[in-house]
C-alpha cells in the first residue's frame, strides 16, 4: 500500500469526468489502488476520496465516516477524558450511480482534501438512491440518508469534474479561491 499525491485545485485534472471502471478492469490492480485510495484517505485525514483526487480519472470512490461508537466502551485519551471510539465502515463504490429520492434538501458543512482549510455549508438532497458494483463487479442499490447522502454526492460530483464550491454563488466561490490562494502564499 502507499499513500497518493491528492492534487487540489485549480489542479485542470479535477474538472474531468471521470470514465467507467470496465468490465476486464475489475482485477488486482483495481483492488490495490483501492488500497491506496483508503490508505491516502485516512492519512489525509478525510472521509471520502474519488479516484480523480488521486489522478485517476476512473468512476471510483471510497468513504469512511469514521463516526463516533455509541454502543462501544468508552476510550480515554492522553488527557484522561473518555469518549466514543472510531468506528470504521470502510466503503467503495464503482460506477456510482445515484438519484435523489426527495425534494427536502439538508445543509452540511463541507470540506475537502483537494481544497485543504476551505469550508463552506452545501444544500443538498436529503436522500438519494445509490447503484454501484462492488470491487467483484457485482451490482447493488442502497438508500443512503443523513451524513452518507451527502458525502456521496460531494465524491460523485468530482466523478463530474465539480468541486463543492461550484455549488456556492460567483462571490461566495470567489472568496473561498482566494482564501485558498493566501494559505498557499503563507
Ligand atoms: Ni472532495
Amino acid at each position: 500500500m502507499a499513500i497518493r499525491e491528492i492534487i487540489e485545485v485549480p489542479d485542470p485534472r479535477l474538472k474531468l469526468v471521470s470514465e467507467p471502471v470496465k468490465p476486464e478492469e475489475f482485477n488486482d490492480d483495481l483492488k490495490l489502488l483501492v488500497e491506496d485510495m483508503f490508505e491516502t484517505m485516512y492519512a489525509a485525514p478525510g472521509i471520502g476520496l474519488a479516484a480523480i483526487q488521486v489522478a485517476i480519472p476512473k468512476r471510483l470512490l471510497v468513504i469512511d465516516l469514521q463516526e463516533p461508537d455509541m454502543d462501544a466502551e468508552p476510550i480515554k485519551d492522553e488527557d484522561g477524558n473518555e469518549h466514543p471510539p472510531i468506528k470504521n465502515d470502510p466503503r467503495v463504490f464503482v460506477n456510482p450511480v445515484i438519484t435523489p429520492e426527495t425534494e427536502e434538501m439538508s445543509t452540511f458543512q463541507e470540506g475537502c482534501l483537494s481544497l485543504p482549510e476551505i469550508y463552506a455549508d452545501v444544500d443538498r438532497p436529503a436522500s438519494c438512491m445509490v447503484e454501484y458494483q462492488d470491487l467483484d463487479g457485482n451490482s447493488h442499490k442502497e438508500h443512503l440518508t443523513g451524513m452518507m447522502a451527502t458525502c456521496i454526492q460531494h465524491e460523485m460530483d468530482h466523478l463530474e469534474g465539480i468541486v463543492f464550491i461550484d455549488h456556492l454563488s460567483r462571490l461566495k466561490r470567489n472568496m473561498m479561491l482566494k482564501k485558498l490562494r493566501k494559505l498557499r502564499a503563507a
